[in-house]
């Protein structure tokens, strides 16, 4: 039987762990990776320098190939550097629709109430998100995607209502002081997951979370609370060693 392929939008830092590398380490061969820019490091790290990728070519390629492969994909949309590639890759979906099985979408916009991608991306997302099976985004995300007047709840609902076959996880919801936790709604699922915080802040969890969920949920064909459950502990393990290992990149085990 041929393995499940994920093609991957999203950033490529040379160095730091993040964006599609996290994805590498925990889809491996799995993974058909497709930039949407290279950073020489993460955000994170002063200095950092972008340069862009021949997004349109790579995408269409990646695909053409896979169909003539005779390939069935997953395409998972992580972070778009310009909206021009959100709406690319809405067009690419409608030619390659027959090949690609399910779209997962980790709306990357903000965090901690900040946005941090330019206002077009926000304009663009409800196209990108009109076509997912799954969206996966934090509270910050979740409030540009429905209104920003409702609580946590309620813009669960207004998403469902505008989308009813989508599947939403909400994560990296803090509750008490030391909990953390993630919301899965969907017309047949209505669970929430909460488990320890620990106060140290990693870039790229995110990516690792959804890189484990992904690998829980689309190779290893768990249940969908139990493919979330599993990959907020597996995220957990790699925070603690990362803090072990007392360096300030994140380590996936
Ligand atoms: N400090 C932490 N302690 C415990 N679990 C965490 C911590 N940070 C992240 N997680 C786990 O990872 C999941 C994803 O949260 P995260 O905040 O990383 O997502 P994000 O905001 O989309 O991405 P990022 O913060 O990397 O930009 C959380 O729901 C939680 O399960
Ligand atoms: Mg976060």
């Amino acid at each position: 039987m041929s393995q499940t392929k994920i093609v991957a939008i999203s950033s490529f830092p040379c160095y730091g762990n993040a964006g599609l590398k996290p994805m590498l380490t925990i889809l491996s061969g799995h993974l058909i990776p497709v930039p949407s820019i290279l950073l020489t490091a993460t955000s994170d790290i002063p200095g950092f320098i972008k340069t862009s990728t021949a997004f349109e070519t790579l995408l269409e390629g990646t695909l053409e190939f896979c169909k003539d492969s005779g390939m069935k994909v997953v395409l998972f949309c992580g972070y778009f550097y310009k909206a021009s590639q959100i709406d690319f890759t809405v067009k690419m979906y409608y030619k390659y629709k027959v090949i690609i099985t399910s779209v997962i979408l980790d709306p990357i916009m903000g965090d901690d109430g900040r946005i941090y991608v330019e206002k077009e991306i926000l304009n663009s997302m409800p196209r990108i998100l009109a076509i997912a099976n799954i969206v996966i985004p934090n509270i910050t995300e979740l409030g540009v995607l429905a209104s920003g007047n409702l609580d946590i709840n309620g813009q669960i609902q207004e998403l469902l209502s505008q989308h009813p076959a989508l599947t939403i996880i909400v994560k990296s919801i803090r509750s008490k002081k030391e909990r953390i936790g993630i919301k899965i709604r969907s017309l047949q699922t209505y669970c929430d997951i909460y488990h320890r915080y620990i106060p140290v802040k990693f870039g790229g969890t995110g990516d690792v979370f959804v890189s484990y969920f992904i690998n829980n949920y689309i190779i290893n064909k768990i249940s969908l609370p139990q493919s979330v459950k599993k990959a907020a502990h597996e995220t957990l393990k790699c925070i603690k060693k990362s803090i072990k290992l007392g360096g300030n990149e994140l380590i996936c085990v």
